[in-house]
C-alpha cells in the first residue's frame, strides 16, 4: 500500500537466463525475474498503482489484457516505455472477478517480446466470488497455468526464425507451463481449479485429458459463468482464458493435453498451422489421500445481458490476409472511429480467410450474440474479450463502453495471433 491507499506494485522488466536443459542457458526476458512475471492480484473497488521500470535496452510496454481502465493506462503502443524509462499507471479496479493477464504491446514487436518471456497473470477478485464455495487456495487447488509453445535451437536459445513459420507465425514443439518445461502438479484435493491462459504467440490449444474425463467450465475471459457447463474439450486461441474445475481420484495420474482442433479448422491450412497436433501440457499426480472439497455452486457469475439492448451503432469488421481489417493495416496516427460513452454497440466480425484469426477488444468485455446466426457454443456464452474466429464465419459481438472518455488516446482492437497483430491486423477507436 502507498500513502494514497492504493495497492502498489513494483515491476521491473529485465533480461535474464534460465537453464531449461543441459548445456547453455537460454536467454530470456521476465518481469521481476528472469522469465515471465509474477501473478498480480487485486480486488474490485481497489485502487492499484504501478511503478514499471524498463531495464531492457529496447522500448516495450505492459498492457493489461481484459482490464477496464482509462486509455492512457492501457499500456498499448501509445504507452511505450523507453529503455531505462519508468511508467506509473494507476486506476481503480471496477469489473467482476476474472482471470486477466499482462503482456507487452509495442508497435510491431509484441510477438517477439511475449515469445522471449514477458507475460503474467492478473487475477481480479470481488466480494461475490470470495463468497462462493469454489477451490481458491492459490497454488494448491486454484492453479494458474500460462500455456506457451516455443522452439529451442541446438544452442538452447529460443528459436524465432522463419523456418517453422506457418500462416500464423511461430509454432513451437516445446510446451512451457508457467515457464516450466515438462511440468507436473502434485494434487492434494479432489477438485482442482485451473486458470488456463493461452499465452502462445500463435498456437490454438484444444485442451482435454488423456482419459477424456469431463471437467467443468466455470469462467471465461471476463469472469465466472452463471453456471458451470460440463465438457471434455476446450479450445482456446491466443490471449483467451478459461477457468475449469477438474476432479481427481486418490493415487491416480492424468495428463492434460492439447488435441487436434475440433471446430471448423482442419484440412491442409489447419494442418500447417498446428491444428492437427497433439501435445502434452501437464501431468497431474494425485496423492493417496485427497482433501474433499464441496461441489461447484449452482449459480456463480452474472449472465451477459446485452442481447436485448438496442445498439447505438452497428459496425462490421472483416479480417483478411495477415495484416488487414476492412482492407487497412494499423497506423498509429489513424483513429478508425469513435464510440459514445455509455452506449452499446454490436460489431459483426468476419474471418474472410481459410486459416485462423481471433479478435480482441481493449477496455471492454463483450457478449457473443451469435455465430453465423446460430447460438454460440457454451464456451462463448460468458463475457469475453478475445474470440476465436473460425475461417469463413461471422461473429456478432455486443459491448458497452463505459466510464473513460479520451478524444485523443485510442484503445486497440486486433487479431491476437501476434504475427498478424504485429503485421498490422489492428485498428484503433476512441471513447467520446
Ligand atoms: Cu492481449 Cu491488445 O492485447
Ligand atoms: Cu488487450
Ligand atoms: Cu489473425
Amino acid at each position: 500500500q502507498d500513502p494514497s491507499g492504493a495497492r502498489r506494485f513494483d515491476l521491473e522488466i529485465q533480461s535474464g537466463a534460465v537453464a531449461f536443459k543441459d548445456g547453455r542457458e537460454t536467454e530470456t526476458w521476465g518481469v521481476n525475474g528472469a522469465f515471465l512475471g509474477p501473478t498480480l492480484r487485486a480486488k474490485r473497488g481497489e485502487e492499484v498503482a504501478f511503478a514499471v521500470r524498463n531495464s531492457l535496452d529496447e522500448g516495450t510496454s505492459i498492457h493489461w489484457h481484459g482490464m477496464h481502465l482509462p486509455a492512457v493506462m492501457d499500456g498499448g503502443p501509445h504507452q511505450e516505455v523507453a529503455p531505462g524509462g519508468d511508467w506509473a499507471p494507476q486506476w481503480m479496479i471496477n469489473q467482476p472477478a476474472a482471470t486477466l493477464w499482462y503482456h507487452p504491446h509495442p508497435h510491431g514487436r509484441t510477438g517477439n517480446h511475449v515469445y522471449r518471456g514477458l507475460a503474467g497473470m492478473f487475477i481480479v477478485d470481488d466480494d461475490e466470488s470470495d463468497g462462493l464455495n469454489l477451490p481458491k487456495t492459490y497454488g494448491v487447488d486454484d492453479v494458474p497455468m500460462i500455456v506457451q509453445d516455443r522452439k529451442l535451437d541446438g544452442d538452447n536459445q529460443f528459436d524465432d526464425n522463419g523456418s517453422f513459420m506457418s500462416m500464423q507465425g511461430l509454432l513451437g514443439d516445446q510446451v512451457f507451463v508457467n515457464g516450466t518445461l515438462g511440468p507436473y502438479l502434485d494434487v492434494s484435493t479432489r477438485l482442482v481449479r485451473l486458470r488456463l491462459l493461452n499465452g502462445s504467440v500463435s498456437r490454438l490449444y484444444n485442451f482435454g485429458f488423456d482419459d477424456d474425463r469431463p471437467f467443468s467450465l466455470i469462467a471465461t475471459d471476463g469472469g465466472l459463468l452463471p453456471s458451470a457447463s460440463e465438457t471434455d474439450r476446450l479450445q482456446l486461441s491466443p490471449g483467451e482464458r478459461a477457468e475449469i474445475v477438474v476432479g481427481f481420484e486418490p493415487g491416480e495420474t492424468a495428463v492434460l493435453r492439447s488435441y487436434p482442433a475440433d471446430e471448423g479448422y482442419s484440412g491442409p491450412l489447419g494442418r500447417v498451422n498446428g491444428a492437427d497436433d497433439t501435445l502434452d501440457i501437464c501431468e497431474f499426480r494425485a496423492a493417496e489421500s485427497l482433501t474433499d472439497t464441496t461441489a461447484i455452486p449452482e449459480t456463480m457469475g452474472a449472465a451477459p445481458d446485452l442481447a436485448d439492448t438496442e445498439p447505438a451503432e452497428e459496425r462490421s469488421f472483416s479480417l483478411s490476409g495477415f495484416n488487414q481489417i476492412n482492407g487497412e493495416s494499423m497506423d498509429l496516427q489513424r483513429i478508425d472511429f469513435g464510440v459514445r460513452e455509455g452506449s452499446v454497440e454490436v460489431w459483426e466480425v468476419a474471418n474472410a480467410d481459410g486459416f485462423l484469426h481471433n479478435f480482441h477488444v481493449h477496455d471492454v468485455q463483450f457478449q457473443v450474440l451469435d455465430v453465423d446466426g446460430e447460438e454460440p457454443p457454451a464456451r462463448l456464452r460468458g463475457w469475453k474479450d478475445t474470440v476465436q474466429l473460425v475461417p469463413q464465419r461471422k461473429y456478432r459481438l455486443a459491448m458497452r463502453f463505459t466510464d473513460y472518455t479520451d478524444p485523443n488516446l485510442p484503445y486497440m482492437y486486433h487479431c491476437h495471433i501476434l504475427a498478424h497483430e504485429d503485421a498490422g491486423m489492428m485498428g484503433q477507436f476512441v471513447v467520446l
